[in-house]
Formats: C-alpha cells, structure tokens, sequence
C-alpha cells in the first residue's frame, strides 16, 4: 500500500487525535490541526498528497477552507481532499465534491473506512502526478520540436528537418551516440502530413539477425518452424506513416539486399508468402557508423547506401558545438527539476564552465544524464562545482585526458548515493530522501532504477 502526507483538520481534538494515529500507524505521515487557520497556513507552505477537514468549525469551515484551497491551487498543486460531515449534510458534502473534493465520509465512520478512502485518495494523486507528468513530457517533445540549440550546424539541422518534414523523402541520420538522432526522426514524423500514422521504430542491432527479417517484413503461418501464427511485419504496421530504421550500420548483407528492394519497389513479401504486399510509407534511417566508409570497405551495399542517402542529416558532436551545452544545461535543468519535484535555482559560479570544457564522448545523452543528477543529488538550490565533481565531469582543462568509462562512473554514483542514504536512515525513505533534498517519489523513482532494496 503507498503511503503519503496528511493534513487532518478537525476542531474536536478527540476525533484529531484518533484518525492522527490510526493513519500514523498506517505508516502516513500526518499534521493534525484543529485550527481551520493554522491548516490555511500549512497548506499555503508545502504540499499534502491528502486534506481531510470536517465541515463545521468555529472559524471557518471545510467548505470555506475547499474554496480557498481550490482557488488559489490547480488540481495537481493541491492536495486529494476529503471531507467530513457529522451533520449528515449530504448537500454540503456534494458541494464540496463539486468543488473538486474526491469523496467524503460520513461521522461516525469506522477507522477502517477511512483508511479504505485514504488509500483509493493517495493511489489518485499518484496518478494525476504521473498524469501531470506524462502530459508535460509530451509538450516538451512537440514543442518547437524538442531539439534544444543555438549553435549554427544544429539551426542547420533543425531547418532541414523542418524542411524535410514536409516531403516524404527518404532520409539518414549519422552521428556519433547520444547527439540526438532519435530525437530528430521523431520530430519529422510527427511534423509531417502523416503524424496521425504510426511511426514504427526497428532497432536493427538489437534483434538477432535470424528473427529480423520475419520483424521487418512479416510472415505466414508455416514459414518456420515455430510459427504457428502469420504476424504482420514493421513495413506493414507502418504502412501510411513512418518506418525508423535505427543503428541501419549493423544490418546484415542479406537483408541489406531485401531492403534496397522495398526500397525500390516499395513492396515485400512477408516470409513464406507468394504474394507481395504494397507499402506506402516514409523510410527514416540513423546509424552511428560511418557508412561511407563502410561502403568503401565492402561492407555496406553501395545501392542501397544511395536509396537511404536522399537527405542526409548529419548531427555534429556536442564537443563540436560547445555554444549549445548552456542551453541544453538549461533546458534539462528545467526538465529534470520539474521531474523530481525539487527547486534548482541556478549553477554555482564555474560549474557551467566545467560543464562546458568536458569532452562528453556520451554527447547530449551524458550531459543529459549529468544534469539530472545533479539535480537530484544537489543538497542545495544552486548546484555547487562539488556535486559535479562528485559526479565524475572530467574537464580537459583539468586533466588534460578525454574522461574514460563516464557513464559507469555516473551510474555507480547515484546508485550508492542513494544507497547509502538510506543505509544511514535505517532504511526509511523518508529520512533518506529528507537527507538527500529530494522527493520521497524521486527516491522511490532512483530505488526502482537502480534495483535498490
Ligand atoms: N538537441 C537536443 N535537445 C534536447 N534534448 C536532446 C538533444 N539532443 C539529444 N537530446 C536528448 O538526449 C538523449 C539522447 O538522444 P537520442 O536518443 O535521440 O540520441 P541518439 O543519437 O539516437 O543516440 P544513440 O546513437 O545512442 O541511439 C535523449 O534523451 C534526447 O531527448
Ligand atoms: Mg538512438
């Protein structure tokens, strides 16, 4: 069962204190008052998961207090809010459901009962907060496309896939890991006339050579040993939209031979069928190999390396474009601050300059992955150059060597940051989070990344 914080707001003291220590039991954390004044003023200060306020109150009432609260916060900045009645005043109860309260209950009450709607109420806020956060991930990703940059070669990259939006041109997408090829693919597609349609990503180094074929392209009943049922393949689920053909580089020749020929003809058959099936769709490839190369080396079909080549996209390295790492730190600040429920008020002097002479071989997936812990393991507003000393930023000023093995180095940081925060807190979250400056649902996010028990 989750737990959460509670206000309890109730002029009876008798009552305050009982569901005060049946919650507490529960393992809650709750502030009771029996002030409708004092609870104005919490709720002005931080943020409940849960209010519940009885109605009638010398003061003030729960109604009044609802309003105020409803007023003055949006549903994802306030607390689930539940409301007691002793009266029976079902109207006052539905006035204040009507106000956005999510239930109420009615004096007397068994413990039980309570603990029941207290439960259904934290398992709520849960959900609009992820809820919250889903619909602000996405706005970040349809926003002016979601790619961050001001250096001159990314302003290139982002006007020919505004450009390239448009058509329904084959393009390939080249650079180095982690600088953003994805990003870019998927911002043609959904700039496109066909975002309604399905963009279907294949990793093509991740699936075994033998099963990416019947992946691509499908097959029938009976091709194979093992296939019992047809199954549609990538090309035709992406039928109308877009197929993103991703780490292409590691394609066998075979199948190299069978892509050029949808690539041609725009059909294929689905393995173990006599019949081809037409596709209309958008091919979007990205590797990080130097195909070029490869096809001088043999071992790239020359063919299809022109087929996939119409507009070619390339994505500089983030050491080459130093001028972009201030407002990617920025932009991911913002992102990952929102993220973990934590204020970050800005960087400490010399941090960004640190952060800006490093060689990120992990390019703006590293820095991204920097950023973000700092945030989280930043024990104060601004970010001191400490934490990102800690996090292992190995500066060519400072070493003179390219930083080896970064992205271990960074995973093993914050698994043991967080591990032994909560070794030292006996194992409660709360305290080790309290300890850390974060959110108990950033911990619970950090423990479930790193497999924490
Ligand atoms: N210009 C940018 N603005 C904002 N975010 C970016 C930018 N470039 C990359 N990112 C972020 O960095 C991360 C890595 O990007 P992405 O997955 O697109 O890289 P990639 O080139 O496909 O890497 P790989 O070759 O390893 O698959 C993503 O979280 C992406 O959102
Ligand atoms: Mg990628």
């Amino acid at each position: 069962m989750s737990t959460g914080s509670i206000l309890v707001v109730d002029d009876e003291t008798k009552i305050l204190n009982a569901l005060g220590s049946a919650l507490k039991g529960e393992g809650h954390e709750v502030v009771a008052t029996s002030s409708p004044r004092d609870a104005q003023k919490l709720l002005a200060q931080r943020l409940f998961d849960v209010l519940i306020v009885d109605n009638l109150m010398p003061e003030l009432t729960g109604l009044d207090l609802i309003r105020e609260l409803v007023a003055s916060a949006g549903p994802g900045d306030r607390p689930q809010i539940l409301m007691m009645t002793a009266h029976a005043t079902v109207e006052s109860a539905i006035e204040a459901m009507k106000l956005g309260a999510l239930d109420y209950l009615q004096k007397p009450f068994e413990i039980d009962e309570l603990l029941v709607v207290v439960s259904r109420a934290l398992d709520h806020q849960r959900l609009s907060t992820e809820h919250r956060y889903l619909i602000s991930e996405r706005d970040d990703e349809f926003n002016h496309y979601g790619i961050v940059g001001r250096s001159r070669r990314m302003q290139e990259v982002i006007n020919t896939s505004q450009v390239v939006a448009r058509t329904r041109s084959t393009v390939l997408i080249t650079g180095e890991t982690g600088t953003g090829k994805e990003m870019v693919a998927r911002a043609i597609h959904f700039h496109s006339a066909q975002k309604e349609m399905p963009l279907i990503k294949v990793n093509c180094a991740a699936i075994p050579e033998t099963l990416l074929e019947s992946e691509l392209f499908g097959h029938v009943r009976g091709a194979f040993t093992g296939a019992i049922t047809s199954k549609k393949g990538k090309f035709a689920l992406a039928d109308g939209g877009t197929i993103f053909l991703d780490e292409i580089g590691t394609m066998s020749p075979t199948l190299q031979a069978k892509l050029l020929r949808v690539l041609q003809e725009r059909e294929f058959e689905p393995l173990g069928s006599e019949r081809s099936q037409k596709v209309d769709l958008r091919v979007i490839a990205a590797t990080n190999r130097d195909l070029r190369q490869m096809v001088a080396d043999g071992r790239f079909q020359e063919d299809l390396y022109y087929r996939l080549n119409v507009i070619p996209i390339h994505i500089p390295a983030l050491r080459e474009r130093r001028e972009d790492i201030p407002v990617l730190v920025e932009h991911f600040i913002a992102k990952h601050s929102k993220r973990a429920g934590k204020r970050i008020d800005g960087l400490a002097p010399g941090v960004l300059e640190a952060l800006q002479s490093a060689d990120w071989p992990g390019n703006v997936r590293e820095l991204e992955n920097t950023v973000e812990r700092a945030v989280v393991l930043s024990p104060t507003p601004i970010v001191s150059p400490d934490v990102v000393r800690m996090l292992g930023v190995a500066t060519t000023a400072a070493t003179g060597l390219p930083s080896l093995n970064l992205r271990q180095n960074l995973e093993w940081t914050e698994r043991e940051t967080v591990r032994r925060a909560l070794e030292s807190s006996g194992g409660v979250k709360k305290d080790a989070a309290e300890a850390m400056g974060i959110s108990q649902r950033a911990l619970s996010y950090y423990l479930a990344k790193h497999r924490v028990e």
